[in-house]
């Protein structure tokens, strides 16, 4: 789907790219030649990006130091910040990790698809030791994408893949917006166009007690359903178990002014439902589309804003996906 705002301002997107840079990483088409040579490169110890239905990931082999240690480096990742390592299905989770009553239930009702599930991990596994950055549980996902399960099973093993941005910015849900960040700095992007769901996973400790971890492409409610209980959740950003979840993060260049109904002066507005913008996340107020829209138009509001400029973002509803979309933006908006 191309907006229109695709087209208004068709010098100033994506800025960043250099012809040298661009270069340096290749784009894999999603054909059979794409998904063999994205699993070359991975044997051979490289990082690719590819399409999941939430984000795109910045995918390395779980098993090599040399790779994870690669994903770090590419992203500027602090490397106390562990990795979801990305299996094709439940019984290759379970080959790595333990899983108690509620992760089972979980990974039934919602795998392949848009949940992390932090387990503890068995012993002698054969994963890289970076990929947990030293903790006993690792973090774990079937996705539900068709190309990542594709190079999943070509590729024959784990993949460790955090969404393929610079650490602290605006994830990506395209193939372009993996080259805007990474260029340059990673094999290739295997271009799956973008992404349904448009939102990171949900990550959830599921035993013996569930905690989310962060709220994301699975709601809450559904989880709580599932369950039938109420989970339970880290608030304290400031002491997060889920060490990612710091309190700046997701950010565009731009400052957030967010619960905005309308514009002040020099801001660009991202509307929402009945506020309209420069931009929208979704006229209809659907979260479903607004949750896919968003980091696509955070960064079409960056460039329209400018340097110095300011983002204001209509108030969303905090049900459903509501609730990490607004995670995402209040993270966005942090102090940094
Ligand atoms: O949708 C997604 O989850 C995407 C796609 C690529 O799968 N990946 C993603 O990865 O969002 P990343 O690295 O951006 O976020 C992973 C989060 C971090 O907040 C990290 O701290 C947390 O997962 N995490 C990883 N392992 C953990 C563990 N053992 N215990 C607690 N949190 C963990
Ligand atoms: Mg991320």
């Amino acid at each position: 789907m191309d907006a229109p705002w695709d087209k208004a301002i068709p010098f100033a997107w994506p800025i960043k790219l250099d012809a040298a840079s661009i270069a340096m990483t290749r784009t894999l088409a999603s054909d059979e030649t794409g998904i063999n040579q994205a699993a070359a490169l991975l044997e051979a110890g490289q990082l690719v990006a590819f399409p999941t239905e939430t984000v795109y990931g910045l995918g390395g082999d779980a098993r090599s130091d040399l790779a994870v240690a690669r994903i770090f480096e590419a992203k500027g990742r602090p490397s106390f910040n562990p990795l979801i390592v990305h299996l094709p299905d439940l019984a290759a989770v379970q080959s790595i990790a333990e899983m108690g009553p509620n992760a089972l239930a979980l990974a039934k009702a919602f795998w392949p698809g848009p949940l992390t599930l932090v387990l503890p991990q068995r012993e002698g596994t054969g994963l890289s030791p970076l990929v947990s950055a030293g903790l006993p549980t690792v973090a774990v996902r079937v996705p539900a994408h068709p190309l990542a399960q594709r190079l999943l099973r070509r590729f024959g093993g784990p993949i460790a893949a955090p969404s393929a941005n610079p650490s602290g910015r605006v994830s990506p849900t395209r193939a372009e917006h993996v080259l805007d960040g990474l260029s340059g700095r990673i094999a290739a992007v295997l271009d799956g166009g973008s992404c349904d769901v448009g939102l990171e996973s949900t990550i959830v400790q599921a035993d013996p007690v569930p905690v989310l971890l962060r709220p994301g492409g699975v709601p809450v409610e559904a989880i709580e359903k599932t369950l039938g209980q109420p989970l339970h959740m880290v608030g304290d950003v400031e002491r997060p178990t889920s060490p990612g979840q710091l309190a700046s993060h997701y950010a565009p260049e731009a400052r957030l002014r967010l619960g905005a109904t309308s514009a002040m002066a020099g801001e660009v507005l991202v509307g929402f439902g009945p506020v309209p913008g420069d931009l929208t996340l979704s006229a209809e107020g659907d979260l479903v589309e607004a949750a896919a829209n968003l980091f696509h138009t955070l960064r079409l509001a960056d460039r329209m804003a400018g340097s110095g400029g300011m983002i204001a973002v209509a108030p969303v509803p905090d049900h459903g996906l509501g609730r990490a979309i607004n995670d995402r933006l209040r993270r966005a908006a942090a102090p940094r």
